[in-house]
């Protein structure tokens, strides 16, 4: 660690401690660096608007900026241990760029609202991830549920088969929760989209900075206007989106854990494509869902990170180095969750339903409710209705799968699903 910022006469370093301070940052911060760098050329455009840098000035480390990027990405800039974190490097090549220059752009700066304003910047890049992979997965799932409504799938409730369902409700009910999850995804986007940057090291600073200048520039929809509020929301912008992630995962697993059912000998309702199974090591026999599992589990990624950040903000206000340890759990939630959504549009767009084996498995006694209803609806008490019912006796148009789905006509069931309903909102969000 070549490059400490902070560093004066007197002040003596001992490595591992520096070391156990910048703790994993240099590969965190790796995740962070871009927007880091964009923020840097607002703040320099920002310092050059009330005269601390002149056009020259601005234009030369604005360039140096968006160059250093370019090197980043194409790996000829490594972010490793002669840094800090990515906030030093990036002054560090200012410096060696531009000597005095370089060394103005910290001017009412701190790496306190530095990192806010990077991290702010990711997560609005990572909901935006998420909020496109709900919408697939929904657009897909209402594309089957239309094809399929009228495709005949027990319906369990306690595991127990309940009454008849179909292909098309099963897919509705996916649809219409990932399209609230996409509307969570998005309104966690308004409400993080604040910018953070200027609020200095929690306090502000003696100077005019252009604030609103750095909003525009970074397409915040809003000033996060107390210096002090601007420290208090790391953390809790953090968690925010995770509970917005969490949401999807937590469908995710929910849908999972159907299609582990769904494919197991036991019920044989669906098939996967082969690229979807993994092989077992001993048993020749076996095709095994992994795949399913892994997504299924990865909502347990999302949860342990909440966890890990709700337990760091147990912290009195203003900023506290506890809060470097925010980004290890929010990057490794977003990657893993966004990796494991990513692959489910194809899965559900490519999965098969067996359709004979669905049917064997609706017995008469999923039509009792259909009997009951329809006794009650020529005016026998329900109760009354009820107890015929049970006497194993059938609806008139018997033990008929499709009849009994075409009758279920209130809204959100198999014979009027709403899928309108449904497109028409999913059409509705930006
Ligand atoms: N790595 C630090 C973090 O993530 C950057 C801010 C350091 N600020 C400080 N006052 N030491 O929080």
């Amino acid at each position: 660690m070549s490059h400490l910022l902070w560093q004066k006469p007197g002040v003596t370093v001992n490595q591992n401690i520096q070391r156990f301070l910048a703790g994993n940052d240099i590969v965190d911060d790796r995740h962070l660096f871009t927007f880091d760098i964009q923020a840097s050329r607002a703040h320099a455009e920002g310092l050059h608007n009330i005269g601390v840098l002149t056009a020259l000035e601005c234009r030369n480390l604005c360039e140096s900026l968006t160059r250093l990027d370019g090197l980043f990405q194409t790996g000829e800039f490594i972010l490793d241990e002669r840094f800090e974190d990515a906030h030093s490097a990036i002054e560090a090549y200012l410096i060696e760029q531009h000597g005095d220059t370089g060394r103005k752009i910290h001017t009412g700066r701190s790496r306190n609202d530095q990192v806010l304003v990077a991290s702010r910047l990711y997560l609005r890049d990572a909901l935006k991830q998420l909020a496109f992979h709900n919408r697939k997965i929904a657009e897909i799932s209402l594309q089957r549920a239309e094809s399929e409504a009228m495709l005949p799938l027990p319906g369990y409730t306690h595991m127990q088969r309940a009454m008849v369902s179909s292909a098309g409700m099963w897919w509705a009910g996916w649809a219409e929760s990932f399209i609230d999850d996409l509307g969570l995804a998005e309104s966690s986007i308004e409400w993080i989209n604040a910018n953070p940057l200027g609020s200095g090291s929690g306090f502000g600073v003696n100077m005019p900075l252009d604030r609103e200048h750095t909003t525009t520039a970074l397409e915040f929809n809003r000033v996060q206007v107390a210096a002090t509020y601007a420290q208090l929301s790391r953390g809790k912008f953090e968690l925010q989106a995770l509970a917005a992630l969490s949401q999807s995962l937590l469908d995710l697993r929910r849908l999972a854990w159907d299609l582990s059912l769904f494919t197991s000998a036991e019920y044989s309702f669906v098939t996967l494509p082969s690229e979807y199974t993994t092989g077992s090591s001993l048993m020749p026999n076996k095709r095994n869902p992994d795949l399913i599992e892994l997504l299924r589990a990865s909502y347990a990624v999302v949860a342990g990170a909440r966890t890990e950040i709700e337990s760091l903000l147990s912290l009195p206000s203003g900023y506290h180095r506890d809060l470097q340890f925010s980004k290890g759990p929010l990057l490794r939630a977003f990657h893993h969750g966004l990796a494991a959504l990513a692959l489910v549009p194809d899965l559900i767009d490519r999965l098969q339903w067996q359709p004979e084996k669905m049917l064997a498995a609706i017995e008469p006694g999923m039509f009792a409710t259909d009997c009951a209803m329809e006794l009650a609806a020529s005016g026998v008490p329900f109760r009354d209705a009820y107890q015929q019912a049970a006497k194993a006796t059938l609806p008139s148009f018997g033990a008929n799968p499709e009849a009994s789905l075409k009758a279920r006509v209130s809204l959100g069931s198999a014979g009027n699903l709403g899928l309108d309903i449904l497109k028409k909102r999913l059409q509705e969000f930006p």
